[in-house]
């Protein structure tokens, strides 16, 4: 990581997918007491992230930003230090154009003015928004050239404040997905931030959870993921409404085995004790937390059921077997066979033992996840052998 930050996919709050605009310093304030309270934070949710339409619509008379004065009366330095005094991690947002996308301050022109502001308020996490890109002001550069000297410049901004501040990159999602763009944005993204949007904005839909789970699925993506760096798949949907229980544990799963950052979007407070069950499943989060750092990747993929294999720090592998279809079905796959595996079911708690099957009835839009704990088995296994099977899929790994 180029800063030494965020070795495990960054936890906590974004504000922006449940609340958009509508936000005060009271909204960010509740929901990271809820943090505590909930005893979310206990499991590693510790960053409070305020999203956009935080500013005042101008910078003051030395051009500094300012804080809405209806909004946030008490200003941010203040309301970071009430998320500090919480014991958390506090986050702002702030866009590399000239405006933010939704038409505050931006940026461009005033980097390190506002690196350094930021690093006065005791800010612990950046997210750079990519409206309104300021591609005038370099005849010649193409549009994702000129990406990567803006977020570089901010990125060594940051870094001279000598605050610790996790950089978080939109840049990659308005080049997504394919094409010399993805080459170019993606040859450069891990070393300047630790953690970026590829694809589309989260929607409170399975379609939408869908979506991006394809994105962040993209051939070549995961090979960019590692400490320090990741590709952030966006903000979970637990607690809100437009998805069930069911999906949105799927999209935890998923995003643990995509080792994305956990940013949850929704009244923390209300959250009902079957969800904070849920995003507190410490076997789910260790797969999303594992110190090797790497992306689980699709081994196995047809029209209704995807299976997935993350390689984990131990030689263990975290396997999902994902049901995308609108049925109930069986979806079985096969781990190799070296003489046995131990196998938890990471949402039942349950260890089996098998000489390489892994099966499981998955409900309609779920997922079944796994640790295979491996003994002597290498990792990643020398080839994939991959047999359809008339009762799911079948995958030989190793
Ligand atoms: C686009 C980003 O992708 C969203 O996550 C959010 O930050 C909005 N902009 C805010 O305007």
């Amino acid at each position: 990581s180029y800063n030494g930050l965020a070795l495990t996919p960054p936890m906590g709050f974004n504000d922006w997918q449940h609340y958009r605009c509508d936000i005060t310093e009271q909204t960010i304030l509740s929901n990271a007491t809820a943090l505590v309270t909930t005893g979310l934070a206990r499991h590693g949710y510790n960053y409070v992230n305020v999203d956009d339409c935080w500013m005042a619509s101008q910078r003051d008379a030395d051009g500094v930003l300012q804080a809405n004065p209806a909004t946030f009366p008490h200003g941010i330095g203040w309301l970071a230090g009430q998320v500090h005094r919480l014991g958390l991690k506090f986050g702002i947002y702030q866009d590399g154009g000239y405006r933010t996308c939704g038409g505050f301050p931006g940026m461009y022109g005033h980097i390190q003015q506002d690196a350094d502001t930021f690093a006065s308020w005791g800010v612990d996490f950046l997210k750079l928004d990519y409206c309104n890109q300021p591609t005038d002001q370099y005849p010649g550069d193409s549009p994702a050239q000129v990406a990567k000297i803006v977020y570089a410049e901010v990125s060594r901004a940051l870094l001279s404040t000598h605050r610790p501040i996790v950089f978080s990159e939109s840049a990659p999602a308005y080049f997504c997905c394919t094409g010399p763009n993805f080459t170019d944005i993606m040859s450069w993204v891990g070393d300047t931030g630790n953690l970026w949007r590829f694809g589309d904005d989260i929607q409170p839909s399975w379609s939408s959870i869908l979506t991006n789970y394809r994105e962040d699925n993209t051939p070549g993506l995961a090979a960019h993921a590692g400490p320090g760096r990741w590709n952030d798949a966006d903000m979970l949907l637990a607690g809100t409404a437009g998805t069930t229980p069911t999906e949105q544990q799927s999209q935890f799963s998923l995003w643990a085995e995509l080792a994305s950052p956990l940013l949850l979007s929704a009244d923390l407070g209300s959250l009902s004790p079957q969800t904070i069950a849920m995003l507190s499943n410490q076997d789910v989060l260790a797969v999303d937390q594992d110190p090797l750092g790497a992306q689980g990747t699709i081994v196995h993929s047809d029209a209704d059921a995807d299976v997935l294999a993350k390689p984990l720090a131990n030689g263990d592998a975290a396997i999902a077997l994902f049901n995308k279809s609108a049925t109930a079905r069986n979806i079985s796959t096969s781990a190799g066979n070296a003489g046995g595996y131990r196998l938890t079911d990471l949402w039942s708690h349950q260890t089996t033992e098998t000489t390489g099957t892994i099966s499981a009835d998955v409900p309609a839009h779920g997922v079944a996840l796994y640790r295979v704990h491996r003994s002597k088995a290498s990792w990643p296994p020398p080839s994939v052998a991959i047999v359809p099977d008339v009762s799911g899929t079948r995958v030989t790994i190793g």
